[in-house]
């Protein structure tokens, strides 16, 4: 019994004692391990009280010694690491923001400046969003552009081949006038080499408003080269797109006196960056918004290309093989 109290009573300033109070009571050759022997000499009337007693002592020393050590790692955490202002910080990594995502921010703010809102849509498609509703019915030559994975066919599931599909399920769900690009990864049946991928991103554009015209189209494609790319000369040139009538594909000239390698490659400093036009009144149709009253046009581009052609990258595989001698160069980049 008076070992209950001096249990009880036990305080302990370092780990050692602690230890040292833990091996007296608790060790292999402990107190409590002899009362324990001790039991079965106990007189018969006795064993309930003497056993019950032990019982408890074991209890409590076993409790106080957790305590005790727990409130000794406390305090020797606030008193050292934590409570001391003059340490030095631990050396903390930081990472970089991968070049796919600043070109794509990039781009993001320079629309959001002239009003365009940002939308996101799902990488698996039904076949209404990804083709019929862009004017390309079944069977119509024009999927063959684009050479799609399959996830199920009948009704067809699919990767998104474009982001157009978010700008059907945008207009599908929203009123003119609309102005929103949609960024996000494609996918397309391509063999992967330095210039192309089986996956990419893209950024699509999409304004719809009364008495929108081609014009506007070309002056919003100014705007957004020169924000891009400094100055800059743009030309169209006629192109085809089911989903935009007229259509064109949009080149930048790059001036001479900045060559890289990946435009000597071109062999010319007109390089195509994107395809665009009036969007075809089939498709404003098929998304509920009545081509009489709207008119609107369309674009689309990809950014994996115009990140190669910023950063000077030869090889666009680098973007999507996780390299941190490659990753760390952008460290420090928006
Ligand atoms: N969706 C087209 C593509 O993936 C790009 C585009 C968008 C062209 C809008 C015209 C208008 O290549």
């Amino acid at each position: 019994k008076e070992h209950i109290v001096e249990v009880e009573q036990f305080t302990a300033d370092s780990k050692e004692a602690v230890e040292t109070f833990r091996i007296k009571y608790l060790g292999k050759k402990g107190l409590l391990k002899e009362f324990f022997a001790e039991f079965k000499n106990v007189a018969n009337d006795q064993k309930k009280e003497f056993g019950q007693t032990i019982n408890t002592l074991q209890k409590l020393a076993t409790d106080k010694v957790n305590s005790l050590k727990e409130s000794l790692d406390n305090t020797s955490e606030s008193q050292g690491v934590y409570n001391d202002l003059t340490r030095p910080g631990e050396p903390i990594e930081l990472g970089a923001r991968h070049p796919i995502s600043i070109v794509k921010n990039q781009i993001i703010e320079i629309f959001s400046r002239i009003g365009f809102n940002v939308s996101e849509g799902p990488e698996i498609e039904d076949d209404w969003h990804n083709f019929t509703a862009l004017n390309l019915p079944e069977y119509h030559p024009a999927r063959d552009m684009q050479d799609t994975f399959f996830i199920q066919t009948n009704p067809d599931i699919l990767l998104r081949t474009h982001t157009s599909s978010v700008q059907v399920r945008y207009m599908e769900n929203n009123k003119p006038p609309i102005r929103t690009i949609s960024p996000g990864r494609v996918y397309r049946n391509e063999a992967i080499s330095a210039r192309s991928h089986c996956f990419f991103h893209q950024v699509e554009g999409l304004y719809i408003d009364k008495n929108v015209s081609f014009a506007d189209l070309k002056q919003t494609l100014q705007f957004f080269t020169t924000e891009l790319f400094g100055k800059s000369k743009i030309r169209l040139r006629p192109s085809y797109f089911p989903f935009t009538e007229p259509s064109a594909e949009v080149d930048v000239y790059w001036g001479l006196e900045t060559e890289t390698d990946y435009r000597m490659t071109k062999g010319t400093g007109w390089l195509e960056i994107m395809g665009c036009g009036m969007v075809d009144p089939n498709v404003l149709n098929n998304c509920g918004i009545d081509p009489e009253e709207y008119s609107g046009f369309a674009f689309g581009m990809g950014i994996d290309r115009i990140a190669l052609l910023l950063h000077q990258i030869s090889d666009i595989r680098l973007l999507s093989e996780n390299d941190v001698r490659f990753l760390e160069q952008f460290r420090g980049a928006l």
